[in-house]
């Protein structure tokens, strides 16, 4: 498309036509109501708080088109932050509001604005990549891998719900503003120490707190917090719900728990809540004790698993030398990228928890860049990924890379984007 214009801007200190005309573009490539000029201004300035970048490409007006401020796509990148494990916080581009316009898909304009963006992060040192989809089709071929998963369950919290030992009630229910700070600093403790956890971007704090609901383009008045508090009387643990009377469902927005106690605490708060039967959630931790904890433990059901963010690695020798192993080995591995960004070959020599990564000229498996993604932070295991065809290599070798990104615990993450 040669009539096609690509454009990068910051967030400016106003609703300019221009912003409004990106945020309308992504409202109606993802199907959205139309926002309101207050939904705009709320979006104008979180998105500013978390310093997007937004990427836009513009088709000329014509007669009866939309009117050349509104892009034809949109793509908006920003540097956060994802836990790599023992407590290393790793800057990463985070991408999101990815959209073509009907009347322009097919055309390259996602292929044209991913690469660009890919390379930018790369040359402004940026090892890794991270997103979260809507199709699972689009971004393997980017080079992106499933990093972390997110499991929804669904809880009877009815006279079936007991626990197997005893928990100290130790819950306050807080005022939805006051939430906000709690939240941020119970998340920040959460971020700094579990590995796989990406940064909360700043829409979290209105959604969480019931300031503003974006699928309503209001306040959210049915939302309810709650906080859980260490022995010591300090937050460990926060929740955000809303009970939905027709359904005698509480619907948890929320659970953010430092450790399997503030979990069970906030759990059995949930538990005693009158007049519901049952509690869902999005976000079950894979860690969780409840299932565990649960005399009886047909009352959890898992009602399904998913990808949650993928992760693209752009620099595997920075990546994997901020990376927590938790096992000791050596192996040299070739990174097969197809579309060049991360290509090579390094030895990886991991002893009492980090790795060393030199270049090396031969390999003894090659990982394609999707599985490297999916193995760094120890969603998967290298065996399985050779099964799928990711990982070649003799069988030996390819265990003894599943040893070496081996990890303690799978990736926990609590925050979308
Ligand atoms: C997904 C979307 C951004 C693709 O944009 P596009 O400009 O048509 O994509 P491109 O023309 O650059 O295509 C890039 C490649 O992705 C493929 N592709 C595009 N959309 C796809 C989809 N939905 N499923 C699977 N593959 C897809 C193309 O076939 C092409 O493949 P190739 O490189 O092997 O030829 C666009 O369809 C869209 O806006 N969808 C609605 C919003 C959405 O779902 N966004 C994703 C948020 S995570």
């Amino acid at each position: 498309m040669s009539d096609i214009t690509y454009r990068t801007f910051d967030i400016p200190d106003a609703l300019t036509d221009e912003l409004r005309g990106w945020y309308d573009a992504v409202g109606l490539g993802f199907h959205q109501k139309q926002g309101s000029d207050e939904a705009a201004g709320r979006w104008r300035e979180e998105v500013s708080r978390d310093g997007w970048r937004l990427d836009g490409a513009y088709a000329p007006a014509s007669e009866h088109s939309l009117g050349a401020h509104i892009p034809v796509a949109t793509f908006a990148t920003t540097t956060q932050s994802i836990n790599t494990g023992g407590g290393h916080v790793e800057p990463a581009c985070f991408i999101t509001d990815v959209t073509v316009r009907t009347t322009h898909r097919r055309r390259g304009l996602l292929s044209h604005l991913m690469g660009a963006a890919l390379r930018r992060a790369r040359d402004e040192g940026l090892s890794l990549a991270a997103l979260t989809v809507t199709e699972g089709g689009i971004y393997g071929r980017f080079g992106f891998g499933v990093a972390t998963q997110h499991r929804s369950a669904e809880i009877d919290t009815g006279l079936r719900f007991g626990l197997v030992a005893p928990v100290e009630p130790r819950v306050e229910m807080m005022p939805n503003d006051a939430s906000v700070a709690v939240r941020r600093a119970v998340f920040d403790r959460f971020h700094a120490t579990h590995r796989g956890s990406h940064q909360r971007l700043a829409f979290y704090d209105a959604l969480l707190s019931g300031a503003w609901d974006w699928d309503s383009d209001g306040p959210n008045k049915a939302i309810r917090s709650a906080v859980h508090l260490d022995a010591s009387g300090q937050p460990d643990g926060v929740l955000s719900y809303e009970i939905d009377e027709q359904s005698s469902a509480v619907k948890i927005r929320d659970l953010l728990a430092l450790d399997a106690g503030a979990e069970l605490g906030l759990w059995q708060f949930i538990a005693a809540l009158d007049l519901v039967e049952k509690a869902t959630l999005r976000r079950l931790s894979p860690t969780s004790a409840l299932p565990w904890a649960l005399t009886d433990p047909r009352a959890l059901k898992v009602t399904g698993v998913e990808d949650f963010t993928w992760l693209r690695v752009l620099d595997p020798a920075a990546a994997l030398a901020v990376r927590a192993f938790d096992a000791d080995g050596e192996i040299a591995v070739e990174v097969v990228d197809p579309r060049g960004i991360a290509s090579g070959t390094w030895r990886v020599a991991a002893r009492a928890g980090r790795a060393e990564v030199t270049p090396a000229t031969e390999a003894a498996v090659q990982v394609d860049i999707r599985a490297l993604g999916s193995l760094y932070l120890g969603l998967a295991d290298a065996r399985t990924l050779a099964a799928a065809g990711l990982v070649h290599g003799p069988a030996a070798d390819v265990a003894a890379l599943a040893r070496l990104f081996r990890t303690d615990g799978p990736p926990h993450n609590t925050s979308g984007f």
